[in-house]
């Protein structure tokens, strides 16, 4: 059994930024990091376009990133919360700046700032194609320097402890006590007690198979924290990101940064017609949501598997110092851009929705926090303005490290009834790995065809029912079988998936990033 001050659930740039401060704050308490991969493997590790911070005070205006954060959100952000992060925005860039991040200089010395989707002014701070990589770095070398963390990687994070698991005599409702935590070397199962515990899992992506987002992307905090009873919103706003490289496999797909689009790439059908100008009057920097449903209109209007981004009136070198790394990318498979068109597809990208959290981060759980792509903050309402995610997270790891800071030393509670996961034994039956194998194959496909861009209310209901019973059946090999990660990932998945479904049925109005042919009024 560990114990500690405070445990972080996530090594991207919401649960490492956390860490580092708290622990560079009170020296005295103890942090403790897991991570169920690679200690760098995360969204944020891939993370192409960048930070969207306003900069330029003669151009750009924190009114303005208001506005278009606004917009993107179609009505169902929160306005309060819009204002707090964008306006927290230059301080948080700062810290990662301090901590050792380095952000691409123009000619005259001052940040470069590019251009995305939804976005009336360039204000997208970046490193290359690859500022996730290099935010990562740097959080996770400053991680290394302080020596009241402890850092545990190949560990994963199962359950929560909550009075479903342990009584407490001094909490009245729901309390987390820490997690119940996989480790991945030794296949035991670990309790970790906690004062605090900081849920930031990331993201989604794998519920649908064909994503941009890495294997670890399984939704599991957000099922862990539904699973322990905490509040759940918005979670049928999935975002699909619009140019995504197609490679006819359909599963993790290599991104096109919409700072490509953002560079001047035009997107064009097989025909070579440019047709997001039917669409929009931004074209191809229309919000996301907008981008994506055309494609997908596109794709079913001419049967076509992809559309394409062409780049070859661009200037060549210049792209190449900009996105060294697609350019690699794209010759590594043969595609030249000074001469041929790029093909793309849209894919499950982000989650706008989440675990509810206030503007301190605490969730409707006692002493559980959350940060990053877990959670629903306000700021992104129906979708999310591009790069806005990693400015959230930096915005909400400080405000939860805030509120802590301003909390005595957590009390780290005792369980007085020991619930039976560490006695469960972890047993690989090669039907666990056969039906995980086979589950997760069908879960994705159902939510690509059924829950995909564009719903409507027969797919949703049958997908409900063919969730639930996916649901029981992994249930019983969960019960029988107990403890592996990949029946755990799947069991997340699920509970993900029928959230999404759910939350999909209730919402009876098309907004942003969700479009029910069901709610469009009849002709
Ligand atoms: P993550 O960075 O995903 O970290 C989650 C962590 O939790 C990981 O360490 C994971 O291993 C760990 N974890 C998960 N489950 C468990 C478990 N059960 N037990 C233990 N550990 C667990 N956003 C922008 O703002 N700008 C961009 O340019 C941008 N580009 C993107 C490009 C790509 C290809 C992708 C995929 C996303 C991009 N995003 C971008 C979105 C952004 O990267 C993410 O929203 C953000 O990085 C999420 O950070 P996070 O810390 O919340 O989660
Ligand atoms: C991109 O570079 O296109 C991704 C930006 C984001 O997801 O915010």
């Amino acid at each position: 059994m560990i114990s500690t001050d405070y445990l972080i659930i996530g090594s991207g740039i919401a649960g490492l930024t956390f860490a580092v401060k708290i622990a560079e704050k009170f020296t005295d308490r103890t942090v403790c990091i897991i991570t169920k991969a690679d200690d760098s493997e995360s969204n944020t590790k891939y993370a192409q376009g960048g930070v969207a911070v306003v900069q330029d005070a003669l151009e750009d205006s924190f009114e303005k990133h208001i506005q278009d954060t606004l917009n993107a959100g179609a009505g169902l952000c929160d306005g309060q919360v819009v204002e707090m992060i964008v306006k927290e925005g230059p301080k948080r860039l700062n810290d990662l700046i301090v901590w050792g991040a380095n952000f691409d200089l123009s000619p005259n010395g001052k940040l470069d700032l590019g251009k995305e989707g939804g976005h009336s002014e360039s204000r997208i701070v970046h490193h290359k194609d690859v500022t996730g990589l290099e935010i990562e770095e740097a959080l996770l070398n400053r991680v290394g320097q302080l020596s009241n963390i402890n850092f545990l990687d190949h560990q994963f994070a199962m359950d929560l402890i909550t009075e479903c698991h342990a009584l407490s005599p001094q909490h009245q409702g729901q309390t987390c006590f820490g997690a119940y935590v996989l480790n991945k070397k030794n296949e035991k199962v670990e309790t970790i007690r906690a004062g605090a515990t900081i849920l930031a899992t990331g993201g989604i992506g794998k519920v649908y198979g064909h994503t941009t987002n890495p294997d670890i992307a399984t939704g599991d905090g957000i099922a862990m924290a539904s699973r322990a009873g905490a509040h759940i919103q918005d979670m049928e706003f999935v975002q699909f990101h619009p140019t995504v490289l197609y490679d006819g496999k359909g599963g993790r797909s290599f991104l096109i940064s919409e700072a490509v689009r953002g560079f001047g790439a035009y997107l064009k059908n097989k025909e070579g017609h440019r047709f997001m100008l039917d669409y929009d009057t931004r074209a191809e920097l229309a919000s996301r949501d907008i981008v994506s449903k055309s494609i997908d209109q596109e794709l079913k209007k001419s049967g076509n598997p992809c559309v394409y981004l062409d780049c070859t009136h661009l200037d060549i070198d210049d792209f190449k110092t900009h996105f060294p790394n697609i350019f690699s990318e794209c010759e590594a498979r043969d595609i030249a851009i000074d001469k041929d068109w790029i093909p793309v597809v849209p894919a499950a990208h982000y989650i706008c929705g989440g675990i509810t959290v206030n503007k301190e981060g605490r969730t409707s759980i006692g002493n559980l926090f959350a940060c990053g792509e877990c959670t629903r903050t306000g700021l992104h309402g129906a979708n999310r303005l591009a790069s806005n995610s990693l400015l959230e997270a930096l915005v909400y790891a400080h405000n939860i490290y805030e509120y802590l800071g301003q909390q005595p030393v957590p009390s780290i509670t005792s369980t007085t009834r020991q619930h039976n996961m560490e006695s469960r034994p972890v047993l690989t039956y090669d039907i666990v790995k056969w039906n995980t194998t086979w589950n997760r194959a069908k879960l994705q496909a159902l939510m690509r065809s059924y829950v995909g861009i564009v719903r409507n209310d027969d797919l949703l209901r049958a997908a409900t029912e063919r969730l639930a019973e996916m649901y029981e059946e992994i249930e019983e090999l969960y019960e029988k079988y107990k403890l592996d990660t990949s029946l755990c990932e799947l069991r997340n998945m699920i509970t993900i998936a029928r959230l999404i479904v759910a939350h999909s049925l209730e919402r009876k109005e098309n907004k942003g990033g969700f479009f029910n042919i069901d709610n469009e009024p009849s002709t």
